[in-house]
């Protein structure tokens, strides 16, 4: 078999994550202060994958080179190909058909995170003749995303993308594994209702040509960080089962640090409390502070007199007697400062140099 490729989709306009999109690709906000195609592309390197096609967006697409560069800090060799228009996924593979030739390859979406990577289904999809290879997993509103309906013996009957009505609560997770059929199937596809051409109807169509399409379901967590909530979510998994205790800046003696903290070097705390587990950048400054579970702050970020927790903080934001930050997202650069009779909880989700004072 000729070497399995990449192909991860850094596209679209990330309209659901807006405003951070207006500013960042979706694939590079940051969760646990990481971007999140940094583990995708970890996951894809460390599946022995070297050759990868970063399918981009004429709007976000410097952005992503620029943070991805030659691939090579993860011993991958990076080819960037620009995707007119979001216009589907099965059009990305269309896109992407110079690159990938006839080798088999795995997809990725560049904004989907899974639990235990995808070293095991390349090996189950080695040792299979399958001509696609689907992860699912069972969801509680299988309405955004394509579902599958399952034959008794567990074979695929049927896929839908995104019905009104679900035949099943089983989702496409957004990484498959595929044998070059999928591209005669892609060209005998037409766009959907949205105006794409969805992977889900070309599988769909490989399926009545006669193809091979067998799955298999995503036992760990799955995470479409496409939307605020599930940032959230993401950040406080990646937080949980990444997170480990590491402390190079300097904290102070009236501090108290428990659990699973990162913070990073020329970071000061001083008469704070921070809770694992979370992590805290790169020059910061934590004063007087609770920073608690589940939370990411960014390099540079201010934090005074203020309590953060569930949160994700990007770079250089400013914090001054805000009482409880929770559940909330700030994009780069954003300073809240609360007067003294201010409102006390606050939850937000705001891009790149808002400024709110209450
Ligand atoms: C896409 C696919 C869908 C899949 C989902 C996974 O949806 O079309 O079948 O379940 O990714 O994240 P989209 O992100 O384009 O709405």
């Amino acid at each position: 078999m000729k070497d399995l490729k990449g192909l991860v989709l850094c596209g679209g306009r990330g309209t659901r994550l807006r405003p951070l999109t207006y500013t960042s690709a979706k694939q590079l906000i940051p969760v646990a202060n990481k971007p999140i195609l940094h583990f995708v592309l970890d996951q894809v390197a460390e599946a022995g994958i070297r050759d990868v096609g970063i399918i981009i967006s004429p709007e976000t697409g410097a952005a992503v080179q620029g943070a991805i560069g030659t691939g090579e800090r993860w011993g991958l060799r990076a080819t960037y190909i620009t995707q007119d228009a979001p216009s589907g996924l099965a059009h990305a593979v269309l896109t992407a058909r110079s690159f990938l030739e006839d080798s088999p390859f795995l997809m990725f979406l560049g904004d989907n995170l899974i639990q235990g990577g995808v070293q095991a289904l390349r090996q189950r999809f080695a040792g299979s003749e399958a001509d696609a290879l689907i992860l699912l997993k069972e969801v509680a509103d299988p309405r955004q995303f394509g579902v599958a309906v399952l034959n008794g013996d567990g074979s695929v009957h049927a896929l839908v993308e995104k019905p009104q009505t679900p035949p099943s609560n089983l989702a496409l997770v957004g990484v498959y594994l595929f044998r070059p059929a999928i591209h005669a199937a892609i060209a005998r596809i037409r766009p959907s209702a949205r105006g794409e051409l969805e992977i889900t109807d070309a599988i769909q169509e490989l399926l009545r040509a006669g193809g091979r399409v067998e799955t298999v379901r995503l036992e760990g967590w799955w995470l479409d960080a496409g939307k605020k909530d599930d940032l959230l979510e993401a950040n406080r998994a990646v937080l949980d089962e990444f997170t480990r205790r590491e402390i190079l800046g300097d904290v102070g003696d009236e501090c108290t640090v428990t659990g699973r903290v990162a913070i990073g070097r020329l970071t000061t705390v001083e008469r704070s409390t921070i809770r694992g587990p979370a992590v805290i950048g790169e020059r910061c400054r934590i004063q007087g502070a609770f920073i608690g579970p589940y939370s990411a702050i960014g390099d540079g970020t201010v934090v005074t007199q203020s309590s953060v927790q569930h949160s994700v903080v990007l770079d250089g934001c400013r914090l001054e007697g805000v009482d409880r930050l929770e559940d909330s997202v700030l994009g780069r650069a954003v300073t809240i400062t609360r007067a003294a009779d201010g409102p006390k909880a606050l939850r937000v989700f705001v891009s790149d140099d808002s400024k709110i004072s209450l």
